[in-house]
This record gives structure tokens, sequence and C-alpha cells, in this order.
């Protein structure tokens, strides 16, 4: 029986080819006893935060780590294209079936994205922006390929908001973004480990200008 994976699997990756890995073997079981078991609140929040600051001009979306596609699912939007974009083919081929995606994208975002300059209306990110995951200078190339006005709504895990400098690369790209709301959140709705179940995310809200 393969071994359940947890958090601390997640947190302690390093590298691309450590999530490649990581999602390989956890993509099938990801849903239920990840997110079902844990109350996993990013994806919903998410759904919930971008239909609050969005209006109908910020098409197509591009889920950013989309992994299964739990952020596509609660967005249930069929009038809206929706890519995903993801490092693990495991993790997009469990989405592939939730039919929320115009196009799946299998790519490293710590990398160029082949992806046309001003191609997206927004940017959506539940649980990438995280421990071992990915940090703050894939702005710059999420903002290429954002369009002028376009709407982005990240969660950045609460720890690694000043350690990981996302604060400073705020700061850094404040010229041609607007200036960003922030909403703290409970990651978990039950989640017992002893580590991680009081895990809080800053749902970070801003547009290109
Ligand atoms: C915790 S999962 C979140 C998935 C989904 N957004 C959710 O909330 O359930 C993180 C995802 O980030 C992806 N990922 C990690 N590093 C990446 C990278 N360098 N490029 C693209 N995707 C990456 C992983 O493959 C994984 O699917």
């Amino acid at each position: 029986m393969p071994i359940k994976k947890t958090l601390k699997d997640a947190y302690s990756l390093k590298t691309p080819e450590d999530s490649i890995n990581l999602y390989k073997s956890w993509a099938a079981t990801y849903d239920n006893d990840f997110a079902k078991e844990n109350d996993y609140r990013s994806p919903i929040e998410i759904a919930k935060y971008f239909k609050k600051y969005s209006d109908h001009d910020d098409t197509p979306i591009l889920d950013v780590g989309a992994g299964t596609g739990l952020v596509g699912e609660h967005l249930n939007d069929p009038m809206r294209e929706i890519d995903a974009i993801d490092i693990s083919l495991e993790m997009l081929d469990i989405a592939r079936f939730k039919n929320c995606y115009s196009k799946l994208i299998e790519a490293d975002l710590t990398k160029k994205l082949l992806i046309n300059n001003d191609h997206y209306g927004s940017i959506v990110s539940a649980g990438t922006f995280t421990h071992g995951h990915i940090g703050p200078d894939v702005f710059d190339e999420l903002l290429r390929v954002t369009k002028s006005g376009g709407l982005f709504v990240l969660t950045i895990h609460s720890k690694l908001f000043k350690k990981a400098r996302f604060d400073k690369k705020l700061i850094e790209i404040k010229s041609n973004i607007t200036r960003p709301n922030f909403h703290e959140i409970q990651v978990y709705g039950n989640n017992p480990d002893i580590d991680h179940g009081s895990d809080k995310v800053i749902i970070t809200v801003f547009r290109k200008r």
C-alpha cells in the first residue's frame, strides 16, 4: 500500500524536480486524502475572492499551480475560459476529467513560459506560493503574460510573506500593479496536524496597471 503523503512532504520540497516526483505519487489521492479530509479551504476562498473582485473583462483566466483542478471546480464558470498550468502531468491528468479547463499547460513556472505577452485577463492561484514550491520571482513572468488591467488573486503562505520576500517583491513591482488588498484566512477547517493545522495564507489581490 502506498505511504500517505502529508504536508511535511510538500513543505520539504526544494526543487521543481522534487515537485514532479512528489505530486506524481500524490495525484491520485490528493483530492480525497488531503483536500477533503483536512477541509482544505484555499481553492474555495480563491474562487470567492475572485468573484468579489472580478468583472467580465477578466478573461481568459490562468490557474497557476492548478494541480488537480480544485480552483477551477470552485470557479465553476462555463462562460469564462480557464487554463491550468502545472509542472505535474499526473496532477493535470486528474484536472482534465473535471472539464473546467480549456487548456492544460505542463510547465515549470520558475522558467520562461511559452505564453504570449498580455494574454491573460486574470491569474488565480491556491496553495502554490508556499514552502518549497514557487516564490516571488515568478511574478515577473506572470505579469508579462497578463493584460494591462488584469486581476491577480493568489494565496501566499503567511509564514513566507516576509521570509521569502514577497513583501519586498510587491514593493519592487509597485509601479506595475495597483495597491494590493490582503485577506488572511485559515487554510484548513479540519486538520489535526500539530505543525500545520492552523496554517494561514494571505489572499493577495491586485491588478496589473
Ligand atoms: C499544493 S498543490 C496546489 C494545487 C491546487 N492549486 C490546489 O489548491 O489544490 C501545489 C501545486 O504546485 C505545483 N508546482 C510546484 N512547483 C511548481 C513549478 N515550479 N511549476 C509549476 N507548478 C508547480 C505542483 O505540481 C502542485 O500541483
